[in-house]
């Protein structure tokens, strides 16, 4: 029985051995020896999420003991399996060595961290990339510029050192902060796209739409009932 994503990787190496003008052959040979050389590298992912989430950890529970109340709801993370590191590959511009394949994806280590309010998930990105051991690669700010189909999160990639036996690695880790009510959204949205495709029927393309509308609006109301709970503003910004 195969997986999806080996289907998928069969028709990518198709394309590529075509693009390239290699034969299926050398793409394949290619592709297995990336695979195993990502298979070792894997774990230094595993600890770049490792550092971040302790990072995470420690905000979380320092504001906890200060305040009385906890401004990250909860973390997940996720390490990229290498068969869809391969199909990423593939599909993207690039040589297929390990070195480009490492510059060019920086989503093999992913956190997510779900706040309660809209100040909270600045005010996590804010005390994240204010320390100096973390260096940020990129921000897209999708919370206030959301995507088209409605999509709102705060991206972060950073760059995390890795303190290993012989050196030092800087492990790139993919940081999606946002609300509950974000987060609702985003799973739904990720359900119904994977269901669906390309082909999302237009009624529920428009209710999806109502829906992120909805999500916004209860972000809104709920920071108005925070000043009740919390009247002072959120450290980091204002
Ligand atoms: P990739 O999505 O990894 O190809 O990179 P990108 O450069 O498009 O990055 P972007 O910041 O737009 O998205 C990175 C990740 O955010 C995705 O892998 C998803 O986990 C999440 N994401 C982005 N857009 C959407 C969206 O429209 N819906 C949902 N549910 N998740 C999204
Ligand atoms: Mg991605």
């Amino acid at each position: 029985p195969s997986h999806p994503v080996q289907e998928r990787v069969r028709d990518l190496v198709t394309a590529r051995a075509e693009r390239d003008a290699l034969d299926e052959e050398e793409v394949t040979a290619r592709l297995r020896q990336v695979y195993d050389e990502f298979m070792a590298l894997r774990m230094h992912y595993q600890f770049g999420i490792d550092e971040v989430q302790t990072k995470v950890e420690i905000l979380r529970k320092e504001f906890e003991q200060m305040h009385d109340y906890s401004p990250i709801e909860h973390v997940r993370t996720r390490l990229k399996s290498v068969e869809s590191l391969m199909e990423k590959a593939l599909r993207t511009e690039g040589d297929m060595t390990v070195r480009a394949i490492r510059a060019r994806i920086h989503d093999i280590a992913g956190v997510r961290i779900t706040c309660s309010f809209v100040a909270d998930a600045y005010w996590v990105a804010d005390m994240l990339a204010s320390q100096q051991d973390l260096e940020v690669l990129q921000v897209k700010d999708y919370i206030a510029n959301p995507k088209p189909n409605g999509y709102r999160s705060l991206h972060l990639i950073v760059q995390v050192p890795v303190y290993l036996s012989t050196h030092v690695e800087h492990v790139p880790v993919e940081l999606q902060i946002r609300t509950i009510a974000m987060d609702f959204w985003a799973s739904t949205e990720h359900k119904l796209a994977y269901k669906y495709e390309k082909n999302l029927p237009p009624e529920l393309r428009a209710e999806l739409d109502e829906a992120a509308r909805v999500a916004d609006e209860l972000d809104r109301r709920m920071e108005r009932l925070r000043g009740e709970i919390r009247p002072q503003p959120a450290p980091g910004r204002s």
